[in-house]
């Protein structure tokens, strides 16, 4: 009797949604008793996920490779979601802000702790031949990742640390984004030509972060934190929760990635071209890069010591966190 009831109310309740969309609830109703039962591999499109992972080559360890990859990017979705509710964010309220950066740093950490599967978890002999066969490929043209640092940050703090102070919010976004950091560091400095890597990568991207950058404008992260009221700010979870931030996207997950640049790259090896034709040694070092999302967290010696763990972490990698 009680489920009867129960039932009555949910369907009067229907009536009122269907008939407020001009529907019909009875042909809902049918669709109801004919639709299949969900099924966890639909729900999530298994077959189709466990279907990505198409090596180029027959070597074994290529497919850790394209599978670290794709998760990492799933990891970059992950972080990018919760950017946008930062940025959409009209509430300003501090809870949710450090909520937001809390989750993203558990995302980041992931990523960062999880490295050891590129790092130690394929043979260097393998990876040396297969990547031959994925030129001129590189996760240099990964557009999550530039996403990330364009809900982060405004642009001006992209720029090449050695043009940065040239240039302001008062320039044209396009402007801005000529001179990224990372277009620099894939250009030929003495022909000004670009990679092939950069110029595929310009190609297929450039109009949609252009779009991006504009539409956050005066919204970024870094934007919304300057935007809240002065006792906000000052909230030392939150700028706690800020500066790890920073630390995980700018040093952290950087340092991860280069240590298997050297292991794989590195000396031992000889000097090795990466496939993105990047002086990979002068371009994938935190300290030399300088990128801080978040610049006024920070002391000038702060500042001037950005990423020096890395000494540390390429003689001594296990220092940086597990
Ligand atoms: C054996 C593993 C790896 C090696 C040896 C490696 C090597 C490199 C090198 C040398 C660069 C500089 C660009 C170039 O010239 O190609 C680069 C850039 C980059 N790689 Fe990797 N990489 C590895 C794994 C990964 C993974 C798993 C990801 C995850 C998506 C990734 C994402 C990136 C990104 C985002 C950049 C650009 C970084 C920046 O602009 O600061 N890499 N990588």
């Amino acid at each position: 009797m009680k489920d009867k009831a129960r039932i009555d109310s949910q369907i009067s309740k229907l009536e009122e949604k269907y008939k407020d969309s001009g529907q019909d609830l009875s042909s809902y109703l049918d669709g109801l008793l004919y639709q299949r039962y969900l099924t966890y591999w639909d729900y999530i499109h298994l077959d189709t996920l466990l279907s990505l992972q198409v090596p180029r080559t027959y070597f074994p360890d290529e497919e850790i490779f394209i599978m670290y990859h794709q998760i990492t990017e799933l990891y970059f979705k992950l972080i990018l979601h919760e950017q946008k509710q930062l940025v959409d964010d009209k509430s300003q309220r501090v809870e949710f802000f450090i909520e937001k950066a809390r989750r993203i740093n558990s995302y980041f950490k992931a990523l960062i702790s999880s490295f050891s599967i590129m790092i130690k978890g394929m043979e260097r002999e393998q990876f040396l031949q297969y990547r031959m066969a994925l030129l001129p490929a590189s996760g240099f043209q990964s557009a999550q990742y530039r996403m990330i640092e364009i809900y982060a940050t405004p642009l001006e703090n992209l720029v090449h640390h050695t043009e940065r102070n040239m240039f302001s919010s008062e320039n044209a976004v396009e402007e801005l984004y000529e001179h990224a950091y990372w277009k620099k560091g894939a250009t030929d400095l003495t022909t000004g030509e670009k990679t092939l890597t950069l110029k595929q990568f310009e190609y297929r991207y450039t109009p949609r972060l252009i779009r991006i950058a504009k539409q956050v404008e005066n919204s970024t992260i870094y934007d919304k934190y300057r935007q809240l009221p002065e006792k906000k700010r000052h909230n030392k979870e939150l700028v706690e929760a800020l500066k790890t931030l920073d630390m995980n996207a700018n040093v952290n997950w950087p340092l991860m990635h280069m240590g298997s640049a050297h292991r794989y790259l590195g000396k031992e090896a000889g000097e090795i071209e990466a496939t993105g034709g990047t002086n990979w040694k002068e371009y994938l070092p935190p300290s030399f890069q300088k990128i801080v999302f978040f610049p006024e967290l920070y002391t000038k010696q702060e500042l001037n010591n950005w990423g020096k763990q890395w000494v540390d972490h390429i003689f001594n990698p296990d220092k940086i966190r597990e």
